[in-house]
């Protein structure tokens, strides 16, 4: 049993892991239920792409080769979003930080964040990784993603949300998710041990039913379903 930790009334949630750990679905999961916006830096990226913007023709190539997109590019793109008014009761971030230079400018931006803040790093085996990456399927117009075998549209190749063709983002290609572990392990790992010295780390075996993570999370934020 764990034990249920009530977060001040701005809930500021953060998932880690590596690619494939499932941060985007529990993000999902997690905003949902606390009637809160998940913030991921990966759909705000490809966004940009999608829109021929500056920051996606900076962010684009980067990102199809599996590398991270530099800190300095990244806290602009935080910072703005967070000042939006949906973020006033909370939010959970989804990908970001992803370095320590991030989550030190995080936590400049928002001085003390760290007191009640919770990280909800999700573990899951490689083999279990690189089989969720390989099968799963994206709106490129919704960004709603799928996985062929453990979660697969209600028609084969096509998004239930809004009918478009689903596709294989490019950075879920076999060299690119080599990339993409790499940098997971040289660059983003380094954080597990920066938030286990604040606190707020909360370590969550990843390799169960979605709705099964979903409901320890719950608990330990204090909303058990
Ligand atoms: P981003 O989009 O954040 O990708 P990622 O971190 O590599 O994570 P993924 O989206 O691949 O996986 P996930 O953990 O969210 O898993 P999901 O729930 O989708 O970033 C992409 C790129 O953008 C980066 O490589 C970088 O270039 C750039 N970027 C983004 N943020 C950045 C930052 N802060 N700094 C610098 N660069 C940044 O699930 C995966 C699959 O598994 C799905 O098919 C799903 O259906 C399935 N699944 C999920 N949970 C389960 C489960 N419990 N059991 C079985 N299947 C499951």
């Amino acid at each position: 049993m764990v034990a249920a930790e009530t977060l001040t009334a701005q809930k500021r949630i953060a998932m880690l892991g590596p690619p494939g750990a499932g941060k985007g679905t529990q993000a999902e999961l997690l905003a949902g239920r606390l009637s809160i916006p998940r913030i991921s830096t990966g759909d705000i990226l490809r966004d940009a792409i999608a829109m021929g913007s500056q920051l996606g023709r900076q962010a684009g190539p980067i990102m199809e080769e599996g590398g991270l997109v530099p800190d300095d590019l990244l806290m602009g793109v935080i910072e703005e979003r967070l000042q939006r008014e949906d973020c006033a009761r909370g939010y959970v971030l989804d990908g970001f930080p992803r370095t320590v230079p991030q989550a030190e400018g995080f936590e400049s931006l928002n001085p003390g964040v760290t007191a009640d803040m919770i990280v909800f790093k999700l573990e899951v085996p490689k083999t279990e990784l690189l089989r969720r990456l390989s099968g799963r399927r994206w709106c490129p117009k919704c960004q709603a993603t799928y996985h062929v075998e453990s979660d697969p549209p209600r028609e084969d190749g096509v998004c239930d949300r809004d009918g478009e063709r689903l596709i294989l983002r490019e950075d879920d290609k076999e060299s690119a998710v080599a990339r993409r572990l790499t940098a997971y392990e040289r660059q983003t790992k380094p954080l597990i041990e920066y938030y286990d010295d604040r606190s707020c780390l909360r370590r969550v075996d990843g390799d169960r039913e979605p709705q099964v993570v979903h409901v320890e999370l719950s608990t330990y934020i204090g909303v058990p379903r």
